[in-house]
């Protein structure tokens, strides 16, 4: 299979036309300069004014969260296109340089905007020439410049300065097509997040709904351990793999450490409280 729709079927039914081919074999997150392209057609022009972007202030209920799963359960449908998904844990990310990303496909970069202290999600693509936004880097004013010929993007998308127009000429990087599409982004649980549409009318998208909210991440009393890894084949190949764990002992021979039966972990147990460990 060699459509995002074909991997995810039967019950996908994308609302956009996806960013296909995609590579049966790519991962879902992986660095952006080893995906396809995106075609053209998913490069939505950023529309002023501001993306949504935020640290999340406040925990949706449980019961919100189960709401919804249940309302698209009855609706039969599952859009992939009107969902939150994880870009990378923020300890991950150097708030001094952008950085590129593929998530379904889709190729953007993540940057800090440190004149609102957020983080930013633009599609990775300069609208002059198409250069990778995640090659260039924060300029001395806090905004994404592109490597290629300079031009410089504030935290909505707009271009704020390209310096082969000239100082008093017509103020071109005005232009609407000089924009970014930039997504509604959020850190939720120490996690970057963003929602792939860029339109208008998603903009407010974190006040209907939110990223998944996991408690237990910002809770103190819990050990949390991130770790991302790119792996090259499809998610849904990895859950099945995730939850077959008959295939430990002979998948991963000699790599796992040693099992152990429930009767030498209650000897192991009482051993170390004797010890005093
Ligand atoms: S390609 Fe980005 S400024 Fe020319």
């Amino acid at each position: 299979m060699n459509s995002l729709s074909n991997l995810l079927a039967p019950r996908a039914r994308p609302s956009l036309p996806l960013p296909l081919p995609l590579r049966a074999a790519a991962p879902a997150t992986s660095s952006a300069r080893a995906a396809a392209p995106a075609p053209r057609r998913w490069r939505q022009r950023a529309r002023l004014p501001s993306p949504v972007s935020a640290v999340a202030a406040e925990a949706p209920s449980a019961a919100s969260l189960i709401d919804g799963e249940e309302k698209e359960k009855e609706e039969g449908q599952f859009d992939w296109l009107d969902q939150w998904y994880p870009l990378a844990p923020v300890c991950d990310l150097d708030p001094g340089a952008p950085h590129g990303k593929t998530v379904l496909g889709l190729r953007v970069v993540a940057w800090y905007d440190r004149a609102v202290d957020e983080w930013r999600v633009f599609d990775d693509a300069c609208p002059h020439r198409l250069a990778p936004l995640s090659e260039g880097r924060i300029d001395d004013k806090g905004h994404l410049q592109c490597v290629y010929h300079g031009w410089c993007f504030d935290g909505r998308g707009a271009c704020q300065f390209i310096p082969q127009a000239p100082a008093l000429g017509p103020p071109v990087h005005k232009n609407s097509k000089a924009c970014v599409a930039s997504y509604p982004s959020v850190v939720q649980n120490n996690i970057l997040w963003f929602y792939p549409r860029a339109d208008e009318e998603h903009r407010d998208v974190l006040q209907r709904k939110r990223p998944p909210f996991i408690p237990e991440i910002d809770d103190p009393s819990f050990v949390t351990v991130y770790g991302v890894r790119d792996l090259p084949y499809g998610y849904d190949v990895l859950v099945e793999n995730l939850m077959d764990p008959a295939h430990v002992p002979y998948a991963h021979k000699g790599l796992m450490g040693k099992f152990c039966k429930k009767e030498d972990l209650a000897q192991l147990s009482s051993t170390s409280k004797a010890v005093g460990r």
